[in-house]
């Protein structure tokens, strides 16, 4: 058997880990001896999660964040430094969609608020994420953007370009602070099975429906452990000589 991506003893912290993906990956990178914590604005669920974790004997913590919130994500960074002596990998995960529509019908709401949450949401992560890792010798910051962030995204044109602007931010700061040692990656996720997904389905008809489960050439959306593997080997040491890099996990959708 191939061992599993090596994440033992890694010092994480996951946002938007209470659902979807990122609680996907908050508990397997536990599971394979990371100690992790998890901010998200869903306090119930990410307490459910820290606990789900906790119960099979692993080092999962939570604390209420809104990434919006540049106060907030200090100090959620600031708890993390305390309670785990350090961070080594962080995880921009914490995100939201917009009700599906053209661009010039758009709200100006849902435009602010993807641009806050996605885009700006992220920034004040990385830059609390370089503030502890440049005088500690380092780390690697993955952000988690979309196959939205490298093509077009008809109907979802704000969820788009904030994923564009997350991977111009992880392109860029991979540049800027090579120098620290810490390390910048993206992934782009094509349509993965997560309440973010089911929710969106739910207000299509039966062919809106089929357009985003069947968009993918093997026809099907992505599971999120297909995520959550991804972003453990990408924790891990394996990955050590990527940087700057956004690359897809879709099933061919790019291809
Ligand atoms: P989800 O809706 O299941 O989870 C998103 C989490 O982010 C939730 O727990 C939510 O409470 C949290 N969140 C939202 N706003 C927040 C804020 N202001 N502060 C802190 N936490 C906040 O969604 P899913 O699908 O797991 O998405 C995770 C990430 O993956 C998002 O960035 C999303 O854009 C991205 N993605 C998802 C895809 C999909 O098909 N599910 C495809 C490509 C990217």
């Amino acid at each position: 058997m191939t061992p599993a991506a090596d994440v033992t003893g890694k010092r994480i912290l996951i946002t938007g880990g209470a659902s979807g993906i990122g609680a996907a990956s908050a508990l397997l990178l536990a599971s394979r001896g990371a100690k992790v914590v998890i901010g998200d604005l869903a306090e119930e669920l990410g307490q459910q999660v820290a606990q789900q974790g906790q119960e099979a004997g692993h080092l999962v913590m939570f604390k209420k964040v809104d990434v919006t919130s540049g106060d907030e994500v200090r100090e959620l960074f600031a708890f993390a430094m305390q309670a785990l002596g350090g961070l080594d990998v962080v995880i921009n995960n914490a995100g939201v969609d917009h009700m599906p529509a053209p661009m010039h019908e758009l709200r100006d709401e849902d435009f602010d608020r993807n641009i806050a949450v996605n885009l700006k949401g992220v920034w004040h992560c990385m830059r609390a994420a370089i503030t502890c890792m440049a005088p500690n010798g380092g780390g690697h910051v993955i952000n988690v953007a979309s196959i939205a962030g490298l093509r077009s995204a008809p109907v979802l044109s704000a969820y788009s370009a904030s994923k564009h602007g997350v991977i111009g931010l992880t392109k860029t700061a991979a540049i800027e602070y090579a120098k620290a040692n810490i390390r910048f990656n993206a992934v782009c996720p094509s349509f993965i099975d997560t309440p973010m997904v089911q929710n969106t389905l739910a207000k299509l008809d039966e062919r809106g429906q089929q357009s985003i489960v069947k968009a993918s050439p093997l026809r099907r959306l992505g599971r999120v452990e297909e995520v959550s593997s991804a972003i453990a080997w990408l924790a891990s040491g394996e990955s050590s000589f990527m940087n700057g890099h956004a690359f897809t996990l879709d099933g061919g959708m790019m291809a």
